[in-house]
C-alpha cells in the first residue's frame, strides 16, 4: 500500500483535492461528495462547541497529503476553540512529507498541536482510549484493509473515539476506481473482486498493485455496530460522477448547468436516504457515535486475556 501512495505522489493530492487554493472550493472529482462529507464534518464540530468544549482532539487515519485535517483544524481555529491536538497518520512516508509541508503554517498557531505520522492502521495506535473527540477515516483507506483484519481495525478505531467517527468506503455497485490517480489518466485498470485486488498502468507506463475491497452496506455497518450507534450510513454520488470534469466525455469549460446541478442534488437526496441503493453509489459514507458501554464491554473482553496471560508465565 505504502509503495503504491509513495509511486503516485502528488499526483492523488491533485486528483483527490482538486486545486486546493481555495480549501473549500471542493474542486476534485468527487467535488459532490466531499460537499456532503465537508458538511458532516462541520455539523460534528458544531455540536462539539454548542457543548461549551474549548478543546478538540482530532485523529486523521490514513490522512494522505493532510487535506481534510488542515480543513478541519483551521475551521475548528474559526469556530473558537482555544486547544486542538490534531493527528494524521497514514501508512505511505511520501503522503505524510506532503501533508507536513501542505500544513506547516498550522503548526504554529498557538492552541494547536498538529502533528503527521507514519502509522499502520493495522497496528495498535497509540492513543489512550477514548481520547478522540472526533476520528475520520476518509475515502477507501478502509478498502485496502484486508477483510479479516477489519474487525480489529473497527474495535481499534473505537478503542480511541470518545466522541463520533467518520468514514467513507467504495461500496460493491461503484464505478471503476484507481483510487491512486484520476481515472483517466490510468491505461489499464483490473479489479479482482473476488481477490480484493487492484492492478494499474498508469499513462506513463508506471505499473502499481494494491489490495482493494469494495463493501456492500450491510457489512459496513455490521464492521461498526456494538462499538458506535451508527446515526447514518447512505450512499454519495449516485449521478454527480457523471458529470464531473473528466476529459473522456465532459470536456473542460463544459460546467454543470445550475438548474441540473439542482436537480441532481435532489436526486442524490432521495436516493442516499434510501438504504436499499446504497450499494450502487459511488461513495458509502457512515458516521458513528461511540456508544457508552462499548470499552468498557470492550475492556471486559480483553481482561481475560492479560490475566491468561500472566498465569502462563
Ligand atoms: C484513497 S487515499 C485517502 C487519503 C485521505 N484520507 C483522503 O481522503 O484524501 C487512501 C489512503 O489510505 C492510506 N492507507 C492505506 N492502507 C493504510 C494502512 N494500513 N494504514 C494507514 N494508512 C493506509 C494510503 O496510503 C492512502 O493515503
Amino acid at each position: 500500500m505504502a509503495k503504491a501512495y509513495d509511486l503516485s505522489g502528488a499526483t492523488y493530492g491533485s486528483y483527490a483535492d482538486g486545486d486546493t487554493s481555495d480549501l473549500f472550493r471542493f474542486s476534485g472529482t468527487h467535488g459532490y461528495a466531499d460537499h456532503h462529507v465537508w458538511a458532516c464534518v462541520m455539523a460534528k464540530l458544531s455540536e462539539i462547541r454548542l457543548s461549551r468544549a474549548t478543546r478538540l482532539s482530532v485523529l486523521d487515519a490514513g490522512c494522505g497529503p493532510g487535506t481534510w485535517l488542515k480543513r478541519l483544524v483551521v475551521t475548528a481555529k474559526e469556530m473558537g476553540f482555544i486547544e486542538i491536538s490534531a493527528r494524521g497518520f497514514d501508512v505511505s512516508a511520501e503522503q505524510i512529507q506532503r501533508a507536513r509541508v501542505n500544513c506547516r503554517d498550522l503548526s504554529s498557531l498557538p492552541g494547536i498541536r498538529l502533528e503527521f505520522s507514519v502509522g499502520d492502521l493495522t497496528e495498535a495506535l497509540p492513543e489512550a482510549d477514548e481520547s478522540i473527540d472526533l476520528t475520520l477515516c476518509l475515502y477507501s483507506v478502509l478498502s485496502h484493509i484486508a477483510p479479516a483484519d477489519l474487525p480489529l481495525v473497527a474495535r481499534e478505531l473505537g478503542r480511541v473515539t470518545r466522541g463520533c467517527l467518520i468514514t467513507t468506503v467504495r461500496p460493491v455497485g461503484s464505478m471503476p476506481s484507481a483510487l491512486v490517480a484520476s481515472i483517466d489518466e490510468v491505461r489499464r485498470l483490473l479489479h479482482d473482486q473476488q481477490r480484493n485486488w487492484c492492478e494499474v498502468e498508469l499513462a506513463d507506463g508506471c505499473l502499481t498493485a494494491f489490495s482493494f475491497h469494495l463493501f456492500s452496506t450491510d457489512e459496513m455497518s455490521s464492521l461498526f455496530e456494538g462499538m458506535f450507534d451508527i446515526e447514518v450510513i447512505e450512499g454519495l454520488d449516485f449521478f454527480h460522477g457523471r458529470f464531473a470534469a473528466d476529459p473522456r466525455w465532459n470536456p473542460k469549460g463544459h460546467d454543470l448547468p445550475h438548474a441540473l446541478a439542482r436537480e441532481l442534488a435532489k436526486l442524490e437526496k432521495s436516493f442516499a436516504a434510501n438504504r436499499e441503493y446504497s450499494d450502487h453509489a459511488n461513495h458509502l459514507l457512515l458516521i458513528g457515535r461511540k456508544l457508552a458501554h462499548a470499552s468498557r464491554s470492550d475492556q471486559r473482553q480483553r481482561q481475560p486475556k492479560l490475566t491468561l496471560h500472566s498465569v502462563s508465565r
